[in-house]
């Protein structure tokens, strides 16, 4: 008999997924908070905070721990909805997952209060449920279309009151509502709340200035009618230990002096950093041990297999928006809108600069701090942008990140 190889040890830093098990850290506070809410009849939260930060992550778990002590959860994502209809569709999915064995007569009758047609058809794999397309008819289009999403949850509300069943739903990046609806779904939106006996939301979003004007304006539907959690970053020393620790599990030795190197080069994001251990983990695999320098290395290895996203990112930028991320490259933090740093950076007009930064803010390229100074959005891109383009302002790129 050959003796069987072990299998080489894999790497413990995934992206792209939701945190689950062993791959997700810290975050005790933010997860009970939100297990709270989902188990008490009648509670509103919203959590809000930058992408990247893990509240996908966080609501998965939350949910997870409501269900296994015996709580029913439908989590539903408008992330990716193109408008109501779909939006009105992953609701009802979720809801149909959440429900178990009675699902189809209980769906079949919340379809019926909505005059929806279902069309159902075979599980992806063997032994999974059928999946359910739901048709809304002429209310997917036209005036009625802002009113699909509220018309379902009062649909679902009303069927299980019925069956006396209580359900929570989490509705990931919900602020969507108000790009179909504006103002009028954020009212839709505390009436539902304010209605639903059977249903508790938790609703998470990542859109923090829209989300946070919806929260704290005097005079706009949700003031005063909900639950907030600020989801923050995970502390950098956690984060670090975390790195440390998942890396010695797989018999590799990332040092702690490594492993804050990572967390500080790629912070605040969770996302960000979990991405550059995972380089660091590939590239010390083969030694067993991340020397000094390794992250710094793992960063503009990073960075170059990023280029070509980079490079194409930034030619959809007008001149001003480049000359500004170049400031901010050269000089994190600097006062855009100072006289001194317009003219030194040429960025022209006071006017033409102040509306750069709101394009770029909506885009998502920097981000505004409380205190008013900008940041990148993304670090790997501010390394970019810091090696590929501060030479036509005649500044050498420094040679190590900062
Ligand atoms: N608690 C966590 N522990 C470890 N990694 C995390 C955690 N939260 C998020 N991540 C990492 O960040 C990535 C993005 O997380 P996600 O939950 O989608 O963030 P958000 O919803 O805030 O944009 C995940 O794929 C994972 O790699
Ligand atoms: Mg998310």
């Amino acid at each position: 008999m050959p003796r069987k190889i072990p299998a080489p040890p894999r790497n413990p830093f995934e992206i792209g997924l939701l945190a689950r098990d062993a791959h997700f850290a810290d975050r005790e506070k933010e997860v009970d908070r939100i297990v709270r809410a989902l188990r008490e009849p009648g509670s509103r939260l919203v959590v809000f905070g930058d992408r990247r930060l893990g509240k996908s992550s966080a609501l998965d778990r939350a949910a997870a721990l409501a269900r296994k002590a015996g709580y029913r959860v439908a989590v539903a994502s408008f992330a990716t909805a193109t408008g109501p209809a779909d939006a009105a569709q992953q609701l009802l999915n979720a809801v149909r997952q959440e429900i178990g064995k009675q699902w189809r007569e209980t769906v079949e009758r919340i379809a019926e209060r909505l005059q929806a047609t279902m069309e159902l058809r075979p599980g992806s794999a063997p032994g999974s449920p059928p999946t359910v397309r739901f048709g809304f008819g002429m209310r997917e289009g036209g005036d009625e279309r802002p009113r699909l999403l509220w018309e379902v949850l009062d649909a679902v509300n009303a069927q299980l009151e019925g069956q006396n069943i209580t359900l929570g739903i989490a509705i990931d990046e919900f602020q969507r509502i108000h790009e179909w609806g504006g103002e009028d779904a954020e009212w839709a939106l505390k009436a539902a709340m304010e209605t639903h006996r059977s249903l508790t939301y938790v609703l998470a979003g990542s859109k923090r200035h829209l989300i946070e004007a919806m929260l704290t304006s005097k005079g706009r539907a949700l003031w005063k009618q909900v639950d907030h959690l600020h989801f923050g970053p995970i502390s950098g020393d956690v984060l670090a230990e975390w790195i440390t620790s998942r890396a010695a599990r797989t018999g590799l030795k990332i040092p702690l002096t490594v492993a804050d190197r990572v967390v500080s080069l790629a912070y605040p994001r969770t996302r960000d950093v979990v991405q550059l251990a995972r380089v660091v983990w590939d590239a010390s695999v083969q030694t067993g041990t991340a020397e000094e320098g390794a992250a710094e290395a793992a960063l503009d290895r990073l960075v170059r297999e990023q280029g070509a996203l980079y490079d194409s990112l930034w030619r959809t930028l007008q001149t001003v928006d480049q000359r500004i991320l170049r400031a901010l490259a050269a000089e994190p933090g600097l006062p855009i809108t100072r006289a001194e740093t317009m003219s030194r950076f040429r960025l022209g007009a006071k006017s033409t600069v102040s509306s750069a930064l709101s394009r770029l803010v909506e885009r998502e390229v920097i981000a505004r701090s409380e205190a008013g100074s900008y940041t990148f959005d993304d670090p790997f891109f501010r390394r970019w942008v810091e090696l590929n383009a501060l030479a036509d302002l005649g500044l050498p790129p420094p040679r190590s990140p900062t």
